[in-house]
């Protein structure tokens, strides 16, 4: 009689003293096998984790004669009785570790070909064969303890908005292009051949349209597509944890997601946070970070230096200052633990990769105590004149042994050059303190950015975010200037999520789509339902999307969101396991309508 596997008794994983003198059926796979002279070992595996199964020749010829037989990732059912290990035999190491099952019965449910790759934690096999072999990589601990996690995010998430009163509604797929920055997934329609679908960037308008239906409150675990350069934090398609709320202010919007988070961390990680969340102004983070999701678990504050600069006969700061908006800017490193510099080796290093990122250099100077003041040596030191050296050290409040590692130029270069320097150098350098969960928000972003390229205006948020209502007449006047009601949460320097209190009235939605340039010919073939939705009493509304991949990706402590996603795509938006995307047959073509042009990449 074949073992009933349907029947188990529990996960190899949660076999424990508890269970010693019983009877139980486990089923899973075979992690690893050792002959210790006619006795055979084998560390049985399931999501739970492992345990320790015993064949012996004179319980069961016929067990013991499969277990002669069996491979790593054999999947086996077998009936056993649970035992104390011999003393001495515990595994400390192991949640089962004091027990052993003793086999009485096993049934070989399937062979497997010697897998590509150990079933281990660590491993170093290349990132394309993970992939191609992803249910096997899903296999490791690793993976399912990130899925794990990632199930336990999401359950805590659902719980907590149903008891805050959200419902939770889904949106299309096939839809219209809702603009959030990045191109667009098109699906060509067979039924009206030449027209397309567009996959949701992010189900931005139908929640404010839910808003206008008066739902008041809605939240979506939500699938979304966006074809763009692709980095360890970012993927073709991703999950939000999408919101919005009716009859808000900012604050209201954020005091739910500071509860949510607070949840989320002491559910997971048994972490408290404090709310609410420090906030910092986005011309604050930028100032003082260069970057507008700054990572404050450390100093290394960027400093303004370009008055002392301007005094200096050094051609490249003069250049950069005689420019509009030119700054010179600096970052004050401090020696190491044991008192040590900068190396020449880190800043040569440093030099050459910030130039890789645009910058012509990375001029520096390092200080020294000389006759009982402070001097600067090396570098570009012999450019300061005493008293700039004074001027300098008192901006920056550089000590001895700092080094100074400046940039200069545009502002918004130095800002990219030197939040790059700072990242780097903290990470290198080891000034990050572990265990330290620095949750910001971000508020006051401007509405716009000017693009010389093209010479226009781009939403820095996205079209359809409120200004702030004593800039609403900067719309007119100085678009520039005019601040939104636009807020990101930042967790240890990463963009976990971004929202904004939304244009509820539709001449201000028409003044921005207006100043981002389109005709009001093109706001009826773009956004003509919304349009009209706005003259229907639309309420006050507002929310955010927070990226559930990041989040699970920072939990986890892992670097790249392909370690928190189940099948991910590589960094060149293939999916190596099913070979997507792959050419079609020819009559799918027909049928839509769609033939390639020979030049097609
Ligand atoms: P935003 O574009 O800022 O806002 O996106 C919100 C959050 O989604 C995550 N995210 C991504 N995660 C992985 N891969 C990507 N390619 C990717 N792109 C974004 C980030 C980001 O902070 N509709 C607005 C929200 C709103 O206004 O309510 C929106 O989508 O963590």
């Amino acid at each position: 009689m074949p073992l009933p596997y349907n029947q188990r008794t529990c996960y190899c994983g949660q076999v424990g003293v508890e269970h010693v003198g019983q009877t139980v059926l486990l089923v899973g796979w075979v992690d690893t096998r050792r002959d210790h002279g006619g006795i055979v070992f084998i560390d049985l595996r399931d999501r739970e984790g492992l345990v320790q199964i015993r064949f012996n020749p004179d319980i069961d010829p016929a067990a013991h004669e499969i277990a002669g037989r069996l491979r790593s990732e054999y999947c086996i059912a077998v009936r056993g009785v649970v035992e104390h290990r011999p003393p001495g035999m515990a595994n400390p190491n192991l949640r089962t570790g004091e027990v052993e099952v003793i086999v009485h019965e096993c049934d070989l449910l399937s062979t497997s070909e010697t897998p590509v790759f150990a079933i281990e934690d660590d491993i170093d096999t290349n990132e394309e064969t993970r992939l191609e072999y992803r249910w096997l990589d899903l296999r490791r601990m690793p993976l399912q303890r990130a899925l794990r996690m990632r199930h336990r995010i999401a359950k805590t998430m659902r719980d907590y908005f149903d008891e805050h009163g959200f419902l939770e509604i889904e949106t299309p797929f096939l839809t219209k292009s809702t603009p959030e920055g990045a191109r667009d997934f098109l699906v060509p329609s067979r039924i009206y051949n030449g027209q397309f679908y567009a996959l949701p960037q992010s189900p931005q308008l139908f929640k404010q349209l839910l808003m206008m239906s008066g739902f008041d409150r809605y939240v979506q675990i939500v699938r979304c597509f966006r074809d763009e350069d692709l980095r360890a934090d970012r993927q073709p398609e991703f999950t939000q944890l999408d919101l919005e709320m009716s009859f808000v202010q900012p604050d209201d919007v954020q005091h739910i997601i500071e509860g949510l988070l607070a949840r989320v961390m002491k559910a997971i990680l048994d972490v408290d946070v404090r709310t609410p969340f420090p906030r910092m102004t986005y011309a604050q983070a930028m100032r003082d970070y260069g970057i507008d999701r700054p990572d404050t678990r450390y100093d290394l504050k960027i400093k303004d230096v370009s008055a002392a600069a301007g005094r200096m006969e050094f051609n490249v700061f003069a250049d950069a200052l005689r420019q509009t908006g030119g700054t010179v800017r600096c970052i004050v490193v401090p020696p190491a633990a044991d008192g040590s510099p900068m190396t020449r080796k880190e800043t040569d290093t440093l030099t050459d990769e910030v130039k890789g990122i645009g910058a012509g250099g990375l001029p520096l100077v390092k200080v020294a105590a000389e006759g009982g003041r402070l001097v600067f040596q090396t570098g570009i030191a012999k450019f300061f004149t005493p008293e700039v050296t004074t001027e300098v050290i008192a901006a920056t409040g550089a000590q001895a042994n700092d080094t100074l590692l400046f940039a200069a130029g545009g502002e918004a270069d130095v800002c990219k050059y030197l939040a790059w320097v700072r990242e780097t150098v903290a990470r290198r350098r080891g000034l990050i303190p572990p265990g330290k969960w620095n949750f910001l928000w971000v508020v006051d972003f401007p509405m716009f950015e000017f693009h010389p390229d093209d010479q226009r205006w781009y939403a820095v948020h996205h079209p359809f975010t409120a200004p702030r209502d004593e800039d609403v007449h900067l719309l007119d006047s100085d678009p520039g200037r005019a601040r939104a009601k636009a807020y990101d949460v930042v967790l240890n320097g990463v963009e976990l999520g971004g929202g904004s209190v939304r244009i509820h009235r539709r001449d201000v939605q028409e003044k921005v789509f207006k100043l981002l340039g389109l005709t009001p010919e093109e706001q009826q073939l773009k956004f003509s339902f919304l349009l009209k939705a706005l003259r229907y009493g639309p309420p006050p509304h507002g929310g955010i999307a927070l990226g559930l991949d990041r989040m699970v990706m920072l939990l986890t402590g892992t670097q790249s969101l392909r370690e928190v996603i189940a099948f991910p795509k590589t960094a060149r938006a293939t999916c190596l396991l099913t070979d997507a995307p792959s050419p079609v047959a020819p009559i799918q073509l027909d049928e839509l309508g769609i033939r390639i042009a020979p030049t097609s990449k």
